[in-house]
C-alpha cells in the first residue's frame, strides 16, 4: 500500500510517499519538507496569512518533487491524505483542498488525518513499535501525555495547563533576543551554560495529575534577565541551560506521575515514546532515556526530521486508516481545532470492509 501525505497545518509545505511492504513495515520513499521560516522570522512567530499563501506558491512542486524523488506517478497512489487539523485554517484548506483535487481526478480513496494522530502515529513508521506506548507529544503548539491504544484510540493522561513546551522554548528564546524557532537555539546555547546559576522554579513537581504548566517558569526567566540586564552572551547561556534544566526535569516528572497512573490503570505499555518538534532536543531525550531504563522499557524517539512536521508522518497516518478500510468525504471541512479524542475518534469516517 502507497500513500502520498501532505501537510501545511503551520510553517512547513510537506508532501511524502510512503509504502508499507509485505514485511508490514513502513518505507519512506521521499520526504520533501520547505520550511518558510525565513517569511516568518521578522515577526518573531508565525504569521497566519503568510503562512498560507507560502503554502500555495510551492504546493503543487512539492507533490511533483515527492512524485519525482519515488519515481512514481500519481496512478501509483493507494491513497491520498491531507492533515485537515489541527492548525492555521488558512494553511489547512491549500493542503486539504490540493489533496482532495488529486483524490477526485485519480478517484483514489481520500484520507483527512489529525496532525496530531499523525505525530502520535509515526515512531510506528520508524521503528515499528507496538501498541499501547505512552508517547509525550510536544511541540509548538502541543504537549501531551497519552497513551496510544490503537489507530483512533488514545487516552490523554495530562496535558499543559497555559504554555506548550515548544512555545516555551520560542518564547524565552525571542526574549533573550535569540531568533525564531527558539528551540534548537536554545538548546544550542545551554550547551555551553551553567545550569545551575539561576534558580528557577520546577513547576508542578510532585503533583499527581501528569499536567504541565509552563508560564511561571517562562515568567521566572524574565525576572532572572531583568534582574541583570544588560545581559551578556554568557549571562544567555547561563538562563538557556538554568531555563532548559527546568524543563528537562519538569518533563522527567510529569512522565513519572503518567506512568504510576498507568499502573493504577493497570495499562502495560510497550515503550515510551517522545514525538513533535520538541523531540529533537537531546537533553529531553537524555532524561527520558534514564527514566526509560528505570521503567525497563525502550525510548523510542524518531529521527529528528521526522520529530518535526513532515509529510511522511501524515502518509502512513493514511495508510495506517486506509488498512482499516477507513476513508473520508471530499465534504471533509477543515478543523482549526481538533482535540485527539479520550478513547476513540469523534469522527464520523466512511468505513469500507
Ligand atoms: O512539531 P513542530 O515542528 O511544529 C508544531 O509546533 O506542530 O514543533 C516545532 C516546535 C517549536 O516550538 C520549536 O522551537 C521546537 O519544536 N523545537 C525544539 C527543538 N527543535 C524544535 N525545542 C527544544 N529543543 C529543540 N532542539
Ligand atoms: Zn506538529
Amino acid at each position: 500500500m502507497r500513500i502520498l501525505g501532505i501537510e501545511t497545518t503551520c510553517d512547513e509545505t510537506a508532501a511524502a510517499i510512503v509504502e508499507r511492504g509485505a514485511d508490514g513495515r513502513g518505507h519512506i520513499l521521499s520526504n520533501e519538507v520547505l520550511s518558510q521560516i525565513e517569511d516568518h522570522a521578522a515577526y518573531g512567530g508565525v504569521v497566519p496569512e503568510i503562512a498560507a499563501r507560502a503554502h500555495v506558491e510551492v504546493m503543487d512542486v512539492l507533490v511533483k518533487r515527492a512524485l519525482a524523488g519515488a519515481g512514481l506517478k500519481l496512478s501509483d497512489m493507494d491513497g491520498i491524505a491531507a492533515a485537515a487539523g489541527p492548525g492555521l485554517i488558512g494553511g489547512v484548506m491549500v493542503g486539504l483542498t490540493t489533496a482532495k483535487a488529486l483524490a477526485l481526478v485519480t478517484q483514489k480513496p481520500f484520507l483527512a488525518v489529525n496532525h496530531l494522530e499523525a505525530h502520535a502515529l509515526s515512531p510506528r513508521l520508524t521503528d515499528g513499535v507496538d501498541f499501547p506506548y505512552l508517547l509525550l507529544l510536544a511541540s509548538g503548539g502541543h504537549t501531551q501525555l497519552l497513551v496510544v491504544k490503537g489507530v483512533g484510540d488514545y487516552l490523554r493522561l495530562g496535558t499543559t495547563i497555559d504554555d506548550a513546551i515548544g512555545e516555551a522554548f520560542d518564547k524565552v528564546a525571542k526574549m533573550l533576543g535569540l531568533p525564531y524557532p527558539g528551540g534548537p537555539q536554545v538548546e544550542r546555547l545551554a550547551l555551553e551554560g551553567d545550569a545551575k546559576r539561576f534558580n528557577l522554579p520546577r513547576p508542578l513537581i510532585g503533583r499527581k495529575e501528569p499536567n504541565f504548566s509552563l508560564s511561571g517558569l517562562k515568567t521566572a526567566v524574565r525576572v532572572e534577565a531583568e534582574k541583570i540586564a544588560p545581559l551578556s552572551e554568557q549571562d544567555v547561556r547561563d538562563l538557556c541551560a538554568s531555563f532548559q534544566r527546568a524543563i528537562v526535569e519538569s518533563i522527567i516528572d510529569r512522565t513519572r506521575m503518567a506512568f504510576e497512573r498507568l499502573n493504577d490503570l493497570q495499562i502495560p505499555v510497550t515503550a515510551l515514546v517522545i514525538a513533535g518538534g520538541v523531540a529533537a532536543n537531546s537533553a529531553i531525550r537524555a532524561g527520558l532515556e534514564s527514566l526509560a531504563t528505570l521503567k525497563k522499557l525502550p525510548l523510542i524517539a524518531p529521527p529528528p526530521a521526522l520529530c518535526t512536521d513532515n509529510g511522511a508522518m501524515i502518509a502512513w497516518a493514511g495508510l495506517e486508516r486506509l488498512s482499516l478500510g477507513l476513508t473520508d468525504g471530499l465534504d471533509f471541512a477543515p478543523r482549526a481545532r481538533w482535540p485527539l479524542m479520550i478513547e476513540s475518534d469523534s469522527r464520523e469516517s466512511i468505513r469500507h470492509v
